[in-house]
């Protein structure tokens, strides 16, 4: 919670600049690795996900790995990179899109020419054939996902490979294939006399394309948090159970929150046969929940929410549906990072907001809202290790070398994958957004 009022907006805008307060004492809490101080260069070469919340979990082998940036701007200074970068983009006009996710650091934002949630950017990707290069400042699957969904003369730029997303890999092709062989010996593959497919996949955007192709293929669909109750029902439609990867919590959540048992819910290991369940479990499931999570939102407690509550007792609790479901059914409303900001934005002067989201999120809505008091659930700072990956040296790299005619860290998809990725990626673009049910109003779902 905050200890002190910032004397600058931008203070409490930039994730570095906290941090540096954390290391100074000036906030009461610790960092979750004293490593966050450091450049994102610093563990581009080392597998990992680099510091930061998401850095305990396993990287694949074949998680790309940036090379290292060159040295000038390494060493170049906050405002010397600043000033790159826009001599850079009013070089490059409307060759040029940069498009930024709303957990991207301030000193990335304020160069986006458009930031949002995964939804509108996936939107934002497609509605913008003039530019011949869509720089995106994110991270990878959002990066493949702009790939697909824009132009074929579009090149989409990652400024660093390195920002991958802990959740997206823990779904992989092969293991979701094991498991979709085993529930087809179950359910079988024939469409039921009522119309329905036994099983509908539906994959979270925070995939791989070659999972998203693997949807498209066979009859399903991608949702985002913002759409993720649309898409179920879309998926109802169409079949007699869902098969819902990697995010567990935003599908148990959903899930719940349309009425659905957690009886009915149960979780896919893949580690295990059957995935740890009976066939009798498995007959009764309408949601099969894949074991994946979010290192960043699995870290919000009930716990925090009753001493936010204590503390300011009018707050209200907003918190993103990635969070374990004790935490959505002890906040206020849930809903995608869009969700967050519109709500706040709506709220009278003078409103308290407990928020559970990522940090950068949290504190541009902070300086961006002084009639309000807005903080983070979570006392220690971390940020999304991989979003993080993405600092202005990066930035600047990238687009100075569209200047000289140089593309680098561009990211490409095969036409196959892409083809069936963009199926399962213009149906989610079909299903408008809508808030989880229940998420406005009142406690829990
Ligand atoms: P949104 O779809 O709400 O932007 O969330 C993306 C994400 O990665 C959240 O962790
Ligand atoms: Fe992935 Fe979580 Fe980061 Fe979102 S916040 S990109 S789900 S690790």
């Amino acid at each position: 919670m905050p200890t002190r009022e910032p004397t600058d907006p931008r203070e409490h805008a930039s994730v570095d600049r906290a941090l540096q307060l954390i290391t100074a004492g000036a906030r009461a809490g610790s960092s979750c690795s004293s490593s966050l101080t450091e450049d994102p260069w610093t563990f581009d070469a080392i597998p990992g996900y680099g510091p930061g919340a998401s850095m305990s979990d396993p990287i694949p082998d074949d998680a790309p790995r940036q090379g290292s940036l060159p040295p000038e701007y390494r060493k170049a200074t906050d405002e010397e990179l600043h000033g790159r970068i826009l001599a850079a983009k009013a070089a490059l006009g409307e060759r040029v899109v940069v498009l930024g996710h709303f957990y991207q650091r301030d000193e990335i934002v304020q160069h986006a020419d458009f930031v949002g949630d995964s939804f509108q950017l996936a939107n934002a990707a497609r509605t913008r054939p003039a530019a011949e290069a869509i720089v995106f400042c994110g991270v990878h699957f959002m990066a493949e996902t702009a790939d697909i969904v824009s132009a074929p003369h579009q090149k989409v730029i990652l400024p660093n490979l390195a920002a991958g997303c802990s959740m997206a890999d823990m779904a992989e092709l092969d293991a979701v294939t094991d498991c979709w062989e085993q529930l087809e010996e179950i359910f079988g593959s024939a469409t039921h006399r009522d119309g329905c497919a036994p099983v509908i996949p539906v994959t979270y955007m925070n995939s791989s394309a070659a999972l998203k192709a693997f949807v498209g293929e066979h009859g399903g669909i991608v949702c985002t948090s913002s759409n993720a109750d649309a898409v179920l029902e879309w998926a109802f439609e169409r079949g007699q159970r869902v098969l819902f990867f990697p995010d567990q919590h935003l599908g148990r959540n959903t899930g719940r929150a349309r009425g659905i048992p957690l009886t009915q819910m149960p979780l896919w290991n893949p580690h295990l046969p059957l995935g740890g369940n009976t066939r009798e479990q498995l007959l009764e499931a309408r949601i099969l929940l894949w074991h994946g999570f979010c290192s960043v939102h699995r870290r919000f407690t009930v716990d925090q929410i009753d001493r936010a509550r204590a503390e300011y007792p009018g707050a209200h609790v907003i918190v993103h549906p990635e969070c374990p479901m004790e935490v959505v059914d002890a906040a206020d409303s849930a809903g995608s990072t869009d969700f967050i900001v519109k709500a706040i934005s709506a709220a009278p002067p003078g409103s308290v907001f407990a928020i559970g989201t990522e940090i950068n999120l949290v504190q541009r809505l902070a300086a961006e809202h002084p009639e309000h008091t807005i903080f983070c659930l979570d006392p220690v700072i971390c940020p999304c290790s991989t979003m993080y990956r993405i600092h202005p040296g990066y930035l600047a790299w990238v687009l100075e070398s569209l200047v000289e005619g140089d593309t680098v860290n561009r990211i490409t998809v095969d036409p196959d994958t892409a083809e069936k990725a963009g199926v399962a990626l213009e149906r989610m673009l079909s299903v408008a957004p809508r808030p989880i049910a229940g998420s406005t109003s009142g406690k829990g779902n």
